[in-house]
């Protein structure tokens, strides 16, 4: 299990302590990026991104709720974006939005909301590196699991068992100690993870805390 933290619930007056909080134990650092219109919050943009990009080696793990994501995709590759997800929910042409990701030589996701049904990734499945499962209603932190969605997360997993593809699933929202453990059950590579570990007092601690979780 890999654990990307999401900065959305770190200090943004000081995001750089943030990110040394849990740089040694995480894989990946989860970016939201919000737009006030796809969601009704705003967060951070390409600029911040970028700031960040010099002081850190984990890899970007970009998640755009925002319109049109195809607008901005070359500006967060540019800021150092590893993975982009897209929502399929954003995007009209999903498969050009993918291949335009992919033309960049990087990772490309796609993040589903919690009631979009997994049949509407059936003919992108192939070609993508990531879905990532929306396990509240994405634009903003701390909110509640939704729990029929570890459903969801089980019949992707067999999805992916029987077309024999690789691509990982990510699942973001309202996890925390006493829900991971189902969530990687239920076929979980990557946990997103904002205020669980960020409002925790130890943040580097609760990730290892994560990780045992799963073990028990
Ligand atoms: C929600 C974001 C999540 C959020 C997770 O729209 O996509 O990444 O920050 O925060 P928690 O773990 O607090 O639900
Ligand atoms: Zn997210």
């Amino acid at each position: 299990m890999k654990i990307a933290p999401s900065i959305l619930s770190a200090n943004f007056a000081n995001l750089l302590e943030g990110i040394r909080k849990i740089e040694k134990n995480a894989d990946l650092l989860h970016i939201d990026v919000m737009d006030g219109h796809f969601v009704p919050n705003i967060s951070i943009g390409p600029v911040v991104v970028k700031s960040l990009r010099k002081y850190t080696s984990l890899p970007f793990d970009v998640h755009l709720m925002i319109e049109n994501p195809d607008l901005y995709i070359k500006d967060f590759v540019k800021a150092g974006a590893n993975i982009v997800t897209v929502h399929q929910e954003a995007c009209i042409h999903l498969h050009r939005t993918i291949q335009k990701i992919k033309s960049y030589d990087i990772k490309a996701g796609v993040a589903l909301n919690p009631t979009t049904s997994l049949d509407t990734l059936k003919y992108i499945l192939q070609d993508i590196d990531m879905v990532l499962i929306m396990t509240v209603n994405p634009g903003f932190g701390g909110q509640k699991f939704i729990d029929s969605m570890l459903k969801k997360i089980e019949e992707l997993s067999s999805i992916r068992e029987n077309l024999n593809l690789t691509f990982e699933i990510e699942v973001d929202g309202g996890i925390n100690v006493h829900n991971v453990k189902q969530v990687v059950e239920a076929g979980c590579d990557i946990i997103v993870a904002g205020s669980a570990i960020f409002e925790s007092t130890d943040p580097s601690q609760t990730i290892k805390e994560l990780r045992e979780a799963v073990k028990r």
